[in-house]
């Protein structure tokens, strides 16, 4: 399989300054907790926090697992331990809202909080399910049905510091 790029690295990061500003003008003077899922959204993270200007911002990290073949994921999803949101603002920041069956149990495990949004840099609707989460509030970009690795996403562990995002295509054989 070799990566080929779908969404240039300067495209990605023009998209990303632009969810900053929109992000910070929707929270301005608020404290925010972002919520992190690990590990494919590192990189956007990364990235987005430091081009936002909210003044308290409080990251937390969690885990989500759903079991299933490399680029196939079943039905449960698993999060690692939650810290207490009670009351907090959050912002559930993810690579790609896919079957969106992690942002929505990701959504539910956030009782308590005072608001909940959610964030993406990539959002593949085709593949949505019944019981996930249907839309995400900020999106980078919409693409089509193709597994896409690079900037964080990963196939099996590989490509996830590939500056651009890329879909994997079969290598052609040689002659
Ligand atoms: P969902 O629960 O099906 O929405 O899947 C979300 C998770 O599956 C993401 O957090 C990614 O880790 C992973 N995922 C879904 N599609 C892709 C892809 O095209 N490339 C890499 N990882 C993906
Ligand atoms: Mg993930």
């Amino acid at each position: 399989m070799a990566p080929v790029p779908l969404i240039p690295a300067r495209s990605v990061r023009q998209r990303v300054r632009s969810l900053a500003r929109r992000i910070s003008s929707d929270h301005r003077g608020e404290p925010l907790v972002m919520l992190v899922l690990m590990d494919g959204a590192f990189c956007f993270v990364a990235d987005l926090m430091r081009l936002m200007h909210v003044p308290d911002v409080r990251l937390h990290f969690v885990r989500a697992s759903s079991y299933g073949s490399s680029t196939v994921s079943s039905g449960a999803v698993t999060l690692s331990q939650m810290p207490d949101l009670s009351g907090c603002r959050v912002l559930v920041v993810d690579d790609i809202l896919d079957t969106g069956r992690t942002l929505a149990r990701a959504v539910a495990a956030c009782a308590g909080a005072a608001s909940v949004r959610t964030c993406v840099l990539l959002d593949k609707p085709a593949r949505r399910v019944p019981g996930g989460l249907e839309r995400a509030d900020y999106v980078g970009f919409t693409i089509a049905d193709a597994f896409v690795v690079g900037y964080g996403l990963d196939h099996d562990g590989r490509y996830r510091h590939l500056p651009d995002v890329c879909t994997l295509e079969q290598a052609a054989k040689p002659a």
